[in-house]
C-alpha cells in the first residue's frame, strides 16, 4: 500500500512503460550495432537489393501495436478513475497564484498548508488567480493543471497514511516558480475533526482564532497568512532578501531607504508609518531602483496592521 489510493495503480503502469522502453532502446541499439558490423563494406563488397519481408512487416507492426494498446488501456482506466471523485469527498478549494497556494474549506477557513482527513476521499477544486500553475503531490501520484478562468479542473485522492507530504507547482509560472511549495498534512479523522471545529468561523464570519486578543505574535501570524495569500505580496516581494520586482521584506523594517517623491530623492526610515503609507498609496513614494508598479492591495486597516506586524518579524 502507498501513501495514497493511486500509488498501487500508477506505479505498475509507470514501471511497465519504463521497462518496455528500456528493452526497446537496448534491442534497437544492439540491432543497429550488429548491422553496422555484419553489413559493412569490408564484408559486402557488392550491394544487394532487398525486396521486403512480409513476416517481418507483420511482426514489427503487431508487437508494438499490442504493447501500446496495453499502455493505453491501463492509462485510460486509471485516468477515468482519477477524473471521477466520489460523491462523498471532503471539498477544498485550492487557488494558485504567483507564487503561493491558498486552500479554502467549506466553513470558509483559509490556510496556506492543506489540511485533510486521512483515509477519506478529498476533492480539490482548482483555480488560478493569474497564470497556469499545476498542483502536484508526488507522494500521492496526482498532478493537475491549475488554470485561470472558467475551466475548473478537479483533482481527488485518498491519503492512506497520516503524515506530511510535499506539494509542488509543476508548471513553469515565472521567476519564483520553484519557490511555489507547500505541504499537505493528512490527519487521523478524529484529530482532523477537532482541528476543523476549532477553526470554524463564528456567526460574524470571523474565525474563532481571530476573535481572541491580538498579541504581536498572533498579529504577525495572521499577517504572514495575508502576505502569502490574500495580499498577493509574494509575487513581487521576497521573504529571503532576494530582489524581485519590489524590495524584499527581509530586514526592511528599521532600514534607511532612498525614495523618490515627485522626482526628488529623499531619505526615509522604514517604520510603521512608512509601511502603512507604502501599502495604502504605493505610488506616492518609490524606492530608488524600483518602478512604480504596485496596485494598492485589497486589505482592511486591521489586515494592514497585521501585515506590518509580520514584516517587523522578518529580521
Ligand atoms: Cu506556479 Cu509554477
Amino acid at each position: 500500500m502507498g501513501s495514497s489510493n493511486f500509488v498501487t495503480e500508477v506505479d505498475p503502469v509507470f514501471i511497465f512503460v519504463t521497462v518496455v522502453s528500456v528493452l526497446f532502446i537496448i534491442g534497437i541499439t544492439a540491432t543497429m550495432l550488429y548491422f553496422l558490423f555484419r553489413y559493412n563494406k569490408k564484408r559486402n563488397k557488392v550491394a544487394k537489393d532487398i525486396h521486403g519481408h512480409a513476416g517481418l512487416e507483420v511482426i514489427w507492426t503487431l508487437v508494438p501495436l499490442v504493447i501500446v494498446t496495453f499502455m493505453f488501456y491501463f492509462g485510460w482506466v486509471g485516468f477515468k478513475k482519477m477524473m471521477n471523485p466520489p460523491a462523498n469527498s471532503f471539498q477544498v478549494k485550492a487557488t494558485g497564484r504567483m507564487w503561493s497556494w491558498l486552500f479554502e474549506y467549506e466553513n470558509g477557513f483559509q490556510t496556506d498548508t492543506l489540511y485533510i482527513p486521512a483515509q477519506k476521499p478529498v476533492e480539490l477544486a482548482l483555480n488560478s488567480m493569474d497564470v497556469i500553475h499545476s498542483l502536484y503531490i508526488p507522494a500521492f501520484r496526482v498532478k493537475k493543471d491549475v488554470v485561470p478562468g472558467k475551466l475548473k479542473n478537479k483533482l481527488w485522492f485518498i491519503a492512506e497514511e497520516p503524515g506530511s507530504y510535499d506539494i509542488f507547482c509543476a508548471e513553469y509560472c515565472g521567476q519564483r516558480h520553484s519557490y511555489m511549495l507547500t505541504k499537505v498534512v493528512a490527519m487521523p479523522q478524529n484529530k482532523f475533526n477537532d482541528w476543523y471545529a476549532s477553526v470554524a468561523p463564528d456567526t460574524n464570519g470571523r474565525t474563532k482564532t481571530t476573535k481572541e486578543s491580538s498579541s504581536d505574535d498572533e498579529m504577525a501570524q495572521k499577517g504572514s497568512m495575508i502576505v502569502k495569500t490574500k495580499g498577493g505580496c509574494l509575487a513581487c516581494h521576497s521573504l529571503d532578501g532576494s530582489k524581485l520586482v519590489g524590495p524584499s521584506f527581509k530586514g526592511i523594517f528599521g532600514k534607511e531607504v532612498v525614495v523618490i517623491v515627485d522626482g526628488v530623492e529623499k531619505q526615509e526610515i522604514v517604520d510603521e508609518k512608512y509601511l502603512r503609507k507604502s501599502i495604502t498609496t504605493p505610488a506616492a513614494e518609490i524606492v530608488r531602483g524600483y518602478q512604480n508598479l504596485m496596485p494598492p492591495p485589497p486589505l482592511s486597516e486591521q489586515e494592514i496592521g497585521e501585515v506590518i506586524a509580520y514584516i517587523k518579524t522578518l529580521q
